[in-house]
This record gives structure tokens, sequence and C-alpha cells, in this order.
């Protein structure tokens, strides 16, 4: 690792806003360009920016095929602008067709900051899920567990933990001697959290996105990559053309895979398996395919990249009938946070920072009007000069939460700028769509309270 490198920790208060360098660094791949469906307006205005692996969420879309939608939520605290926008996202997902998964953190909540699981539970149902119901998740595509009671969640986290060790903690997460042990367990059951949807009993093989704040990528990472090392089977771009399938031959597949204690290899076995991988490939419509159980792999030469989905998916499913786990590393999206209203960042324990969803109107207003603007010093200077509105907190929170319409935010972004609008009159404007927008929210809440309980799965219950 560089020394000037990101360090990116999950539970820190330090947030790095420079996001081309996390790109870049954790090789994030950038969500311009890429062609969604009716994108909403997070993506319409680059605040969801960034992706591992969503062009095979997309394909599901595109093809009919099931795909899973995963967030998590980590019940302490009242719940504030900044959440509210995971919720749009797993909204959005939930529109495409996906079915939606919400784990409830009580684990991690307790572990890391000491709220009982009988507060936790209390604090994700009457905060978190009536949130939820009330910006219009469909409780019948929905289904909310808690760690504490979903022992599966657990165990795959303990499971996939052998294929990690501290040191990989350390480059991931930043740990160091002093760090708590919560802090190991937490992201493992986060991993749990975040494959089991795949299992059987959960809705099986299929892709699962995650969409999330960067801050969140540790995991993820931590994610992939345990779930690649599970993989019985590995693809990859063969150097002439086409894709080439090769054996991942580890302690729960040696036996499968003909790998005999005494260090030799029982042909027949490893035939029946690369017959096998020929026989799944070509029931994906590949005609020519070649099997070299000698060099250790099949070619497929007429595969191309946009093949490369539907081969992973069958490689699973083989590896499943094999008796593997057959997990398929999650996709991710990443969104940009919103500026704290004093233009720091916004926090749950700095009541200033941001808009509570249970504020009141006159504490919407009060924070509106004392939060940080991008006008400046004096009317006269700002007619001439004009306003910034990339850290105006009103114009800000007007794109990131309250404003649907683009060519409206257009107008108001081009006045600003230009001197012709105000700070105090973007402020205006903002307390009004704030006001409409809190007003909805809080009607919905309560219209939708008696449907919380529709949203939690039986384990939940
Ligand atoms: N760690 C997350 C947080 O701090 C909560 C969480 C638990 C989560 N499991 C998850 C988020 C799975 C996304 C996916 O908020």
């Amino acid at each position: 690792m560089g020394s000037d490198d990101v360090v990116i920790d999950p539970w820190g208060s330090a947030q790095s806003t420079d996001y081309e360098r996390i790109i870049q660094q954790f090789g994030l791949s950038p969500l311009e360009g890429v062609d969604l469906p009716s994108p909403s307006k997070l993506h319409r205005r680059g605040i969801v920016f960034a992706h591992r692996d969503v062009d095979q969420v997309l394909e599901a879309q595109r093809t009919g095929d099931p795909f899973g939608v995963l967030t998590g939520l980590m019940p302490s605290g009242q719940m504030h602008l900044g959440h509210s926008m995971v919720v749009e996202q797993v909204k959005w997902f939930q529109e495409q067709g996906g079915d939606v998964t919400i784990a409830v953190a009580d684990l991690e909540s307790q572990a890391t900051r000491g709220v009982s699981l009988e507060k936790g539970r209390q604090v994700a149902l009457e905060e978190y899920i009536a949130h939820y119901a009330a910006m219009g998740l469909d409780p019948q595509k929905t289904n909310v567990y808690f760690q504490s009671s979903r022992p599966v969640v657990q165990r795959l986290g303990f499971q996939l933990g052998k294929r990690t060790n501290l040191n990989e903690f350390e480059s991931i997460y930043g740990f160091d001697g002093e760090t708590n042990l919560a802090h190991v367990q937490a992201p493992l059951v986060q991993v749990g959290d975040i494959l089991h949807p795949q299992l059987d009993e959960y809705g099986g093989l299929r892709p699962v996105v995650v969409p999330v704040g960067v801050d969140q990528d540790p995991h993820l990472r931590l994610t992939r990559g345990l779930a690649a090392k599970t993989n019985w089977f590995n693809l990859r771009d063969a150097s002439s053309r086409g894709l080439l399938v090769s054996l991942s031959v580890h302690d729960e597949n040696a036996d499968v895979f003909g790998q005999m204690p005494n260090g030799r290899v029982d042909k027949a076995k490893v035939a029946a398996v690369f017959d096998q991988v020929v026989a799944a490939a070509s029931e994906l419509g590949f005609s020519d395919i070649m099997s070299s159980p000698k060099q250790g792999h099949v070619h497929i030469p007429s595969a191309t990249q946009r093949d490369k989905h539907a081969l992973r998916l069958a490689l699973l499913r083989l590896e499943r009938r094999l008796g593997g786990m057959g997990l398929l590393a999650p996709s991710s999206t990443y969104h940009h946070f919103a500026v704290g209203m004093t233009g720091n960042k916004m926090s749950s324990s700095q009541p200033k920072t941001t808009l509570f969803l249970r504020d009141d109107l006159a504490a919407v207003e009060k924070k509106i009007k004392r939060a940080f603007s991008g006008g400046q010093a004096t009317v006269e200077e700002h007619r001439r000069l004009g306003g910034n509105p990339d850290v105006d907190v009103a114009y800000q929170y007007m794109m990131y939460f309250f404003e649907e319409d683009d060519a409206y935010l257009a107008e108001v972004n081009a006045a600003f700028r230009s001197g012709q609008l105000l700070a105090g009159e973007m402020k205006q404007l903002c307390i009004d769509r704030a006001t409409a927008w809190m007003n909805d929210l809080h009607e919905m809440r309560d219209q939708t309270a008696h449907l919380v309980a529709d949203f939690l799965a039986e384990d939940a219950r």
C-alpha cells in the first residue's frame, strides 16, 4: 500500500470524498455510461457513481431472470436523510424486479455500539422499517431479518472465516493489535448477510446487488474475495480467444476432483468432472468445446465477454450439484455522501449536521436557515460574483433529496451561479421543498404503520 493511499474505515468518522481516487485505488467501475432502465434521480445526477459487477444484475433484469437486492441497517439512533439514500436505491432495484432482503445488524450494533438486542429490535421496527414502509418499499417483496435470529448467517461467516486471516483484515480495514475483536467478527457476519440469500432456502443462486456508501466497500471486497476462494471452477480469458475453465482444487473438493491422499490423481474422476463442464457449456449452446484434462482446462473459443455471466452461473450450478457452495461474488453500487448541513460530515451524533426523518417542520426550517451557504458575504458581492451551488447545502439537499425535476434544478443552479438567485432565496426554495417532502413522508408513515409487521421474515416475527 502506498503511503498516501486511502484506508476506508467503516466504523470511523473520517470520510474520504476523493471519489476519483477511491475508484482508482479500489478498482471500482464508474457507473457513467452504464445503460440503466429508467434511472432514478440519484443515477441521473451522478450521485450513485460507481459499481462492481452491476452488469450481471442488469443482465438478469433484462432477461427476466431473478436477482436480489440486499442491504443492512444498524439499529442505533435515529434515521436521517443520509440513510434514506440507500432506501431509494433499494426501492429502485425492487421496481426493476429484484427481491429485497434487509439485514438488521443487531449483532453488530450490540458489539460495536452497545445496543441490546431487545433495544435493537425496537429501533429497527419503529424507526427504520417504519420509514422504509413510508418510502414505499413493497412489503410483499421485502424480507427483513435479524442477524441474531438467522443462525445460517453466522454459520456462513464462521465457515468463510477459515479462508481469511488477520493480515488480510489489517490490510483491508487497517486493524492492528489494539483492535477490538467485535470488529473482526462483525465483518464476517456481514459476509454471511451478503451471501446467504444465494442459499437454496433463501432464493437460490442468483446475482445479488448491495447498494452502499463507499464506507462499506471494505466489507464488499472481503465478501467478494471470500466467495471467489470457495469456488470450484475458475473462468478466465484464454490467451488466444474465448474463455477457459479450470479446476480450483482445495480441501472440500479434493475427493470429487480425484486428488488422492497419496498425491496421485484418479484420472477417471477428473475425466468425469471435465465431461460435466463440457455438458454445462453445451447446454448453453456452445458447440465448439475443447476439453483437455491433461492441460487442466476446458477451452471454449467462441465464448465472448458477454457469455461470461451465463457460464459463471452454469459452473456455480454444477459446483452445487457436486457438493460445493456455489457462491457468486456480490455486485455493488456506491453513492456519494451528501454534505452535512454545517458543511462538514453528516452524523447522527451531531443533530445540526442533518435532518432526521422525525424532525418537525419548525426544526427543518431552522436547520436549513442555519445551513452552510455557497453564497457571498454580502448581497452586492453575490450579485457581482455569483454563488457556488457545489457547496451550498440548500442546493445540495434539493439535488440529493427533495427535487425530482432535473430541468428546474438546472435553472436554480444557473441562477445561483450567476448571482441572480440569492443565498436566502435558495434556502427558502429548499425549505419549501423539504417541507413538502417531510409532510409527505410523515403522512405516509402514518398510513403505512400497519404494514411494518408484513416486512418481517418468518424468523423475525
Ligand atoms: N455494517 C452496516 C452499517 O454499518 C450494516 C450492515 C450489516 C450491512 N450487514 C450489512 C450493510 C449487509 C450492507 C449489507 O450500517
